[in-house]
């Protein structure tokens, strides 16, 4: 916590994120008395609000998303209370003069702009900022997705880069700063147990898999020009796989684990277009049936055209080209409208080299790590069934997070909030980070738009995806959890 306070300008302070995700966040943390007494937030949108105006929108919209259990009347006007507001266009010079007057009458000894807005208003923003001196010593946070592609990509961080040095930019995936990725870093370092086999010569495959149930909700036009590999695959589901497979870092800090994400991301097996339909699987999902409740198919949701070839499923073969994986395939899989709500990490090892038991083992030891929901960990292995003979059965040690802590669990975007507001920036995603993921995801994504007609998979809203994504595992002679 920082005494002398901050202030934290918000872009798109109207805009869905403000009222779903960041404003709620910044509304725990105050109510944790984790924000400095005083800080300030300016709301900015382009409406012509006042200050009252403002308040009232976030009176309506807001404190429907904060959960029940945590409201409170008082701390929420006190919470109030830290707000002020600018109507702000972006062409217009003048507005930013008015912003930086308004803001030599706030603290400044922490100054973060927060552009929860599309990346095409990204650059005219922090070109904006610069042009009245906002930019010095000022944070900058920036919402996925960043760019469109690896060019697009560049362009925004070329621009951005101008402006701003890299210490002051904060590149968000929410992903980083759920507690239980965090656990992963501690899972995979605090201890002395897994490390040793985590290696090629004890793991035979490792699964990531991020599955929602929802569908676009009122995000098809967005979701349609994005697709599942860039709104999952190229942000949330390579930084786990970097975790996953990364060295050691010397510390837990900014560039230790940053170096070492980096390091994997540069070590994948590039895709060559000619074998990406042997690695790359993608779906669609048709109309079916959510936990008893009919949905329609994607092509059927609003601002969605009918023959849309956007994937809302990828399922991907990875390969490490480095000592520690060579040869060990990572599966990696995100869908909208799948079976279940589940992010899980399954990490497959090896069959005992020898059996002296008489016969192979049931089964394989398996380290199932949950991510969300219900964080836990579980473990496989073999035990002796009870009576004469040696039949082995497949057993599990468990670990159920919430059964050992009972601290309430913050918010992945309460904690990033945090961590910019005190200058932490271990859990952002650095330029060569975003980079390498681009590099990675390219080639894909030319060559699923240059054969529109090849397209999509079909599946069933509320399957696990299309039939290819298990034929894939299949041929590795493995298969996915929920197939076992
Ligand atoms: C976002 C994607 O980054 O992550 C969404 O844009 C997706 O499409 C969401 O639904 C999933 O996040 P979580 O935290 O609900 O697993």
């Amino acid at each position: 916590q920082n005494d002398s306070g901050f202030t934290f300008v918000l872009f798109g302070g109207t805009g869905d994120l403000a009222m779903r995700k960041i404003l709620p966040a910044l509304f725990e943390a105050h109510k944790g008395g984790m924000l400095a007494d005083a800080g300030k937030i300016v709301g900015i949108a382009r409406d012509s609000y006042d200050r009252a105006g403002y308040l009232a929108w976030v009176e309506q919209h807001v404190r429907a998303h904060v959960a029940a259990a945590d409201f409170d009347e008082s701390v929420w006007q006190s919470f109030l209370n830290r707000f002020e507001y600018a109507a702000l266009d972006l062409s217009r010079r003048d507005d930013f003069v008015l912003l930086r007057d308004m803001l030599k009458e706030l603290p400044a000894a922490v100054r973060v702009f927060y552009l929860a807005t599309g990346p095409s208003l990204f650059v005219p923003t922090c070109r904006a900022l610069a042009s009245v001196g906002l930019n010095a010593g000022a944070r900058i946070v920036l919402e996925k997705p960043l760019g469109y592609d690896l060019a697009s990509s560049n362009a925004i961080n070329d621009a951005v880069g101008e402006i701003f040095a890299e210490e002051q930019i904060y590149r968000i995936d929410h992903y980083l700063g759920k507690e239980s990725v965090q656990n992963l870093l501690a899972l995979r370092f605090g201890n002395v147990l897994f490390e040793p086999l985590w290696r090629r010569e004890w793991v035979e495959s490792i699964q990531i898999t991020i599955a929602e149930e929802l569908g676009v909700e009122a995000r098809g036009d967005f979701y349609n020009q994005t697709g599942a590999l860039r709104d999952m695959v190229q942000n949330h589901l390579l930084q786990l796989l970097s975790i996953v497979a990364m060295e050691p870092p010397h510390a837990i800090e900014s560039d230790s684990v940053r170096d070492e994400k980096l390091r994997v991301l540069r070590s994948l097996k590039p895709v060559q277009r000619s074998e990406i339909s042997k690695v790359a699987v993608r779906g669609q999902y048709h109309a079916g049936v959510i936990r008893g409740n009919p949905v329609p198919g994607y092509a059927s949701e609003h601002g969605v055209p009918k023959d849309s070839t956007t994937e809302t499923f990828v399922a991907l073969k990875v390969e490490i080209e480095n000592w520690r994986w060579a040869g060990v395939p990572f599966f990696l899989r995100t869908g909208k409208r799948l079976a279940d709500r589940v992010a899980e990490i399954v990490v497959n090892f090896r069959q005992v080299p020898h059996s002296a038991l008489g016969g192979l083992p049931a089964g394989q030891n398996r380290l199932v790590i949950r991510l969300q929901p219900n964080e836990s960990i579980r473990l496989y292995c073999q035990a002796k069934q009870p009576g004469e003979g040696w039949n082995l059965a497949q057993v599990h040690l468990d670990l159920a997070f919430d059964q050992f802590f009972k601290e309430h669990r913050m918010e992945a975007y309460q904690r990033l909030l945090l961590d910019v507001i005190n200058g932490r920036l271990a859990l952002f995603v650095r330029r060569d980070e975003q980079e390498a993921a681009w590099r990675w995801v390219e080639p894909i994504l030319d060559e699923w738009a240059a054969s529109p007609l090849k397209g999509p998979k079909p599946y069933a809203a509320g399957t696990w995806g299309p039939a290819a994504a298990s034929a894939m595992l299949a041929q590795h002679g493995t298969c996915w959890l929920e197939e076992e």
